[in-house]
């Protein structure tokens, strides 16, 4: 690598370095061998070998991982092993991660949005997660898997869409991530591999709530954890914002991605008067933006830019209407689900919707590779 073929060498923090050419990212984080004896066949079980086409500083750019027990082929393409052949159900979210794909990360909006989420959510310290083996199972975009990173875990973040390519372009090349395209339904890892295990706002979203849990908690070793974050069913359906997404969802979640977009956008520009009113106005201001049919009242007291506010609003809005599957749960019914799987749940946390964590009974076993 000569000066002269570089623009510009950013290091937008001690772990990220990212080389620009002609103003183009050059550096990207790609599959590391490392992550092989992790992977497993999502159908047999069995081990998987990796074949390597295109390898670029030590990291799989394309090739295939091959099943040992069954035959079956996957394809590592773009840098990310491929166990599912699309997006399938979540192609609305493969588009919104990758449209919005920076706006929430805290590395990015400059404000402590995501970090005081995940921890309000999960109540895990840096303690709990650092030198960890940790699986962010619905990454998104990675604003989570981030801070699990910068708490010193070694993170493989997994998602059933295109959200993965956003992911791993936001978390370009940190030495401990690892980005993968594959379902709950059918996770490419052997049973209790994981020291953690996270899902953040993705459980409601599958169309059978119950097995994604199980599957999840399955990987999760003994004396492991796990944290969830799931849409509450309660009252709140039927009033202001999210009485609106219900009793709009059954039309809109039929619309055309663009057409979401374009109703977002109108509801967001229709709503602003509000919106920017609500900020400044306290609770009133809350109640106001609660009653409002754009998803906005959460992002009251964050110190977001007027843009970046409108944006992230647009995000969320878009996210309400168009998602294939909005089953919201009950707590007791996911503590029981989490129970049955041999967990012991902690004590509810205060955060809204179900917050809730738990650790697999017993020892562990075996050691992780
Ligand atoms: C609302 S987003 C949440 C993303 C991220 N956890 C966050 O909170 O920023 C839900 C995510 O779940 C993913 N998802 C839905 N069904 C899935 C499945 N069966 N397997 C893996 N991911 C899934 C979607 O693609 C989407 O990225
Ligand atoms: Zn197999």
């Amino acid at each position: 690598m000569t000066l002269g073929s570089l623009q510009a060498i950013v290091a937008s923090s001690t772990w990220q370095l990212i080389v620009l050419r002609s103003g183009r990212f050059v550096a990207q984080p790609l599959m590391k061998h490392t992550l092989l004896p992790w992977l497993a066949c999502p159908t047999c079980h069995a081990a998987l070998k990796e074949e390597t086409r295109v390898e670029r500083d030590g990291e799989i750019e394309e090739g295939s991982l091959l099943c040992g027990g069954c035959g079956a082929v996957f394809p590592i393409t773009e840098g990310i092993p491929r166990f599912v052949a699309s997006d399938e159900y979540a192609s609305s979210f493969g588009h919104q991660w990758n449209r919005y794909a920076e706006l929430q990360l805290d590395s990015r909006n400059g404000t402590r949005f995501s970090e005081e989420r995940f921890r309000s959510i999960t109540e895990w310290t840096r303690e709990d997660l650092c030198g960890k083996l940790v699986l962010d199972v619905g990454c998104g975009s990675g604003r989570f898997a981030e801070i699990a990173l910068a708490d010193g875990a070694e993170v493989i973040a997994l998602d059933l869409s295109r959200a993965v390519d956003a992911c791993r372009r936001n978390l370009r090349a940190h030495p401990k991530l690892h980005v993968i395209q594959a379902s709950i339904y059918d996770l490419p890892f052997r049973d209790g591999l994981f020291d953690v295990v996270y899902s953040i706002g993705v459980i409601q979203h599958t169309p059978d709530p119950h097995q994604a849990v199980q599957r999840i908690a399955a990987k999760v070793a003994l004396n492991g954890r796990i944290g969830l974050w799931i849409y509450e069913l309660s009252w709140k359906a039927l009033v202001g914002t999210v009485g609106f997404k219900y009793l709009l969802r059954p039309m809109t979640r039929r619309c055309s991605i663009s057409t979401i977009e374009r109703w977002a956008a109108f509801l967001e520009r229709l709503c602003r008067p509000i919106t920017r009113w609500g900020r400044r106005h306290g609770l009133l201001g809350k109640i106001a933006m609660r009653m409002l049919p754009v998803s906005c009242a959460h992002l009251q007291s964050i110190p977001l830019s007027e843009t970046d506010f409108q944006e992230w609003v647009r995000l969320d809005t878009f996210d309400m209407y168009s998602p294939a599957h909005d089953h919201p749960q009950t707590f007791r019914r996911v503590r029981g689900w989490l129970v049955d799987a041999g967990f012991r749940p902690d004590p509810r946390h205060p955060h809204g919707g179900i917050s809730i964590t738990a650790t697999r009974l017993g020892e562990r076993a075996v050691e992780n590779p």
